[in-house]
């Protein structure tokens, strides 16, 4: 659970990020799609292939353990299909901006700003509503909760800091 509230943490300061170049296409000021590209490439390699699948497994337990603290969650799945589905679309437009291709300013604009509301949204759900459930469940008694299959997969910005594929978001973040 510490290391799922720390991703959240980071994955709200590169939102924070987004919302900057937002505001930069936003108001014509040249943004920096390079840097756009590497944000969301982060974001399908470590939120949507790592944090979420983890989140999916704690979940399951939640489930099988304690039944009864799991009212009204069967859309967490979902949520992290979504997310990564948004993920992916807006992906493919920056990549064709990169490429020299055209992307409608203003469907980027509306596409960004669906994705940084829907994740923080999802982020502060979370937060506020399963993870407590969740330390709800682990207070009450100690669990061993399989993340093998993820635990061996480093966050490539936070906690690598080498990774040349995220020159610039790491340079934004010192
Ligand atoms: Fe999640
Ligand atoms: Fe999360």
């Amino acid at each position: 659970m510490t290391e799922l509230r720390e991703d959240h943490r980071n994955m709200t300061v590169v939102l924070d990020l987004l919302d900057g170049l937002i505001v930069e296409i936003e108001a014509d000021k040249d943004p920096d799609f390079e840097m756009f590209d590497e944000i969301m490439r982060y974001m399908t390699v470590y939120p949507d292939a790592v944090h979420h699948p983890k989140e999916d497994i704690v979940y399951e337990q939640l489930r099988e353990a304690r039944p009864d603290l799991t009212e009204d969650l069967d859309h967490v799945p979902d949520d992290h299909n979504d997310i990564a589905h948004l993920g992916s679309l807006l992906r493919d437009e920056v990549e064709a901006v990169v490429a020299g291709g055209a992307v409608r300013r203003e469907k980027m604009i509306e596409d960004a700003t669906a994705y940084v509301r829907r994740l923080r949204n999802h982020i502060q759900w979370e937060e506020e509503d399963l993870f407590k459930r969740i330390d709800k469940m682990l207070d009450a008694a100690a669990l061993q909760v399989d993340v093998s299959e993820y635990e061996h997969i480093k966050d490539p910005v936070f906690e690598l800091e080498i990774e040349a594929g995220f020159r610039r978001l790491l340079a934004s973040l010192r």
